[in-house]
């Protein structure tokens, strides 16, 4: 980018600005055209850029992602329609084709463990962790009861608030431990993040107070090992060279890091869709998979696909922390109708619709691999995409798809330059 003028002056203040007077700025300073300007402002709808501003600092404007629907979930018996936000051609079409697979001859069903989120009040240096042990036992009960009855009271009194709290050390080589005090909270229907954190820094001078050890940071944990979403998928009398590659390629993810990575992506293609479409925080449930997938020290695949029988077998365990009320859930109102046409009920339904769709994209990945490979089913809804990028006019995009289509059929590949080529071709005919 080129700015006009080079100096940190230039944003003095560019927070106190409001959003017309941020674009004049930009523009000013050579980092935006007016054309640029009219299309931050024209490209969506001003709600959604006032939201933006009461979400956000510095805001601009607003980058809309495509909003789509996969078919054919039935997950526990009920029958789902699910949003995906995400810009990655094919996943919405691998998602359905493949809940509409399991919904021919097998099922979906899932379970949550536990109920509990992870707050972590940290001891950086202790000086004597039984003494401290000894105290926190002593005054657990007494803790509990006064963050239940303070600063968790609206969360105890819809029936969650904070179940308990659990000390650990973190021996050092040569120097004092640390500790770890997890608070484990009930979250209800939020995602907690908040509220956890509020309970670890109203603990903080009570601890320093009761245990004299030094109190360091207070936030929540992203591992919450304590409420575990299970799925599991069956399917009956599957083509056995077919079971056997997706158990095959499970083993690989299993026993090979570098491809568990690209496993678990396929997982989160669906997770982070849904997350994302209705309001939830993805960083925060992808760095929980990512931290539980590696807990063994090995990094590790977050599912499970057996041959057993005729039946292929397919298991998803991870935190799926989220939200159906508060945050971003409630304020935007894309997540509020997304929300809405899913029809989970509260934020356990919401957490195994969102693993139940990883674990499917998981086999959709999976068998496409196993079978065509993963281009070619990619490749073919990528051609339209390879065309706008080439500059195609609306009227040559469907005869340029039928000889692009062709070229993918005969090369296995196609690229931006055939897809030029063949544009060139039409303009040269016609
Ligand atoms: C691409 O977005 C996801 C896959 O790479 C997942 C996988 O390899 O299992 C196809």
């Amino acid at each position: 980018m080129n700015i006009k003028s080079s100096s940190s002056e230039l944003f003095q203040g560019f927070s106190k600005l409001n959003l017309r007077e941020r674009l004049n700025k930009l523009r000013e300073m050579g980092a935006l055209t007016e054309e640029d300007i009219y299309f931050l402002q024209t490209s969506v709808d001003p709600v959604l850029t006032d939201l933006a501003e009461k979400l956000v600092e510095n805001v601009i404007g607003c980058f809309p992602l495509p909003l789509g629907i996969a078919t054919n979930f039935q997950i526990d018996g009920e029958k789902y329609l699910i949003p995906m936000v995400v810009e990655e051609t094919s996943i919405i079409a691998a998602a359905s084709k493949t809940a509409k697979w399991i919904r021919s001859t097998g099922s979906i069903t899932t379970e949550i463990d536990g109920d509990c989120i992870i707050g972590q009040v940290h001891f950086p240096s202790v000086k004597d962790f039984s003494a401290l042990s000894q105290t926190i036992m002593a005054y657990k009960t007494q803790l509990i009861e006064e963050l239940n009855q303070g600063v968790a009271n609206g969360l105890f009194q819809r029936g969650g608030g904070v179940c308990d709290l659990v000390l650990r050390e973190i021996p050092q080589k040569n120097q004092p431990s640390i500790a770890v005090l997890h608070v484990l909270l009930n979250p209800c229907d939020a995602m907690g993040a908040n509220i956890i954190s509020q309970v670890c820094e109203a603990l903080k001078p009570r601890l320093a107070t009761l245990t004299h050890e030094r109190v360091g940071i207070c936030i929540l944990s992203n591992l919450v090992d304590s409420k575990i979403t299970r799925v599991k998928i069956v399917l009956r009398n599957i083509d056995r060279t077919l079971g056997q590659a997706i158990e095959e390629a499970w083993v690989f993810a299993a026993c090979d890091p570098y491809r568990a990575a690209t496993h678990n992506k396929g997982v989160l293609n669906g997770m982070d869709a849904v997350l994302i479409a209705t309001g939830n925080d993805w960083r925060a449930v992808e760095a929980g998979v990512h931290a539980y997938a590696a807990r063994s020290g090995q990094y590790q695949p977050i599912t499970r696909w057996q041959m057993q029988g005729d039946d292929l077998h397919g298991f998803f365990a991870a935190p799926v922390i989220v939200g159906t009320v508060g945050g971003v859930t409630r304020l935007h109102p894309t997540a509020q109708l997304c929300l809405r046409l899913l029809g989970v009920k509260n934020a356990e339904s919401l957490s195994r619709v969102i693993a139940a769709v990883g674990l499917v994209q998981n086999l959709g990945a999976l068998r496409a691999l196993s079978e065509e490979g993963i281009c070619q089913g990619h490749m073919k809804l990528h051609v339209d995409n390879l065309l706008m990028a080439a500059g195609a006019k609306t009227e040559q995009i469907s005869t340029a798809r039928e000889i692009l289509q062709k070229i993918l059929q005969q090369e296995k590949k196609i690229s931006v330059t055939d897809a030029k080529q063949v544009l060139n071709d039409l303009e040269l005919t016609s």
